[in-house]
């Protein structure tokens, strides 16, 4: 154990920046929100962030948009997810009139076409067809069945985003990112093998007790043992990383926290309030885990006891 985690003060100002950041993805677990708080705990300035569990690629995001890093590195393993983002950075407008024709073409007959399009997606793994189901689909949430096929259903109270925003949101993040972003399809391992001490990772994983990708070619369960080995491995090189890991709602954690021998700073998000009291009218706050490893630390000259000046949870 690290002893107690430290809480990120709640306030900051940072946050009035995160509107004008554009999200063409709509993803479940996006960190959309918290990414100007997580970074507030990166360097001014770094060669290369390597995002090596991108999905919609949040964080990414957000230090381009305030000029925190000169490349990029947006991994996933979802193949399709990868796919995607080659089509936002390098060709925008195509992906922009496709997205288009397809909300167009739903207009009238939104649950006949949404399943026709889902059934096109899982012939053909199309990452414009992706786009249009996270548009449409419940919480954003990529889901497939036992035999690799993308199940979620359609969320019947929205359209998804109209062709004017989502064609914004593409162009502003394909401006943030091209001519500077490596996007790769591997395993997260394969990404952080190539990394080194100039580069800062952020890592999202998969969350304790939820699998890996549910594809038909990409089945693994995330191994979590094996996680901690990497960090391990991180830590050796001298390597910046931080992780965003599970947390508590309450007094109830999820999750094992990282072990203390990986020498990390862990700080606790505050991430409002849970959905479940939401709807019950309870008052618990959710937080998030987010681990600094001891390069990082040292680059932001941050260590435990100043670390402290952040409340104890
Ligand atoms: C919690 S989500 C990341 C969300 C992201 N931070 C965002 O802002 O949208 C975890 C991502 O890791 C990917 N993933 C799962 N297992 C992986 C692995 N072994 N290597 C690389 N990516 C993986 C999933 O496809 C998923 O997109």
């Amino acid at each position: 154990m690290h002893g107690r985690p430290i809480t990120v003060p709640s306030s900051d100002a940072a946050l009035r920046f995160k509107a004008k950041i554009p999200h063409p993805i709509p993803y479940q677990g996006s960190k959309r929100r918290l990414a100007p708080r997580i970074l507030s705990f990166f360097p001014a300035h770094v060669d290369r962030l390597v995002e090596p569990f991108a999905g919609s690629a949040a964080v990414s995001l957000a230090v381009a948009y305030h000029g925190m890093a000169d490349r990029f590195v947006v991994n996933d393993a979802h193949e399709p997810i990868a796919d995607l983002w080659r089509e936002i950075i390098l060709r925008p407008e195509e992906l922009s009139e496709n997205y288009a024709t397809l909300w167009q073409d739903q207009l009238g007959r939104r649950r006949q076409y949404y399943d026709a399009v889902r059934a096109r997606f899982n012939e053909t793994r199309s990452p414009d067809l992706l786009l249009y189901l996270l548009a449409r689909c419940v919480k954003g949430a990529v889901r497939y069945n036992a035999k690799g096929q993308f199940n979620n259903s359609p969320d019947n109270r929205r359209n998804g985003a109209t062709p004017r925003a989502m064609r914004r949101r593409i162009a502003g993040a394909s401006s943030l990112l091209s001519g500077r972003t490596r996007v790769d399809s591997s395993d997260y391992t394969t990404v952080v093998d190539r990394c080194g001490p100039s580069d800062l990772i952020y890592m999202d994983p998969p969350y304790q007790g939820v699998g890996g990708v549910k594809d038909s070619r990409y089945a693994a369960k995330f191994d979590h043992g094996q996680f901690r080995d990497v960090l391990a491995g991180l830590n050796h090189r001298g390597c910046m990383f931080a992780v965003s890991y599970d947390g508590r709602t309450g007094s109830k954690t999820f999750g094992e926290p990282l072990p203390e021998r990986l020498r990390l700073i862990h700080l606790e998000i505050p991430a409002g309030r849970s959905s479940q009291d939401t709807l019950t009218g309870g008052d618990r706050c959710t937080y998030e885990s987010l681990y600094l490893s001891p390069a990082l630390a040292e680059a932001i000259s941050l260590d435990r006891r100043t670390a402290i000046g952040y409340t104890l949870a």
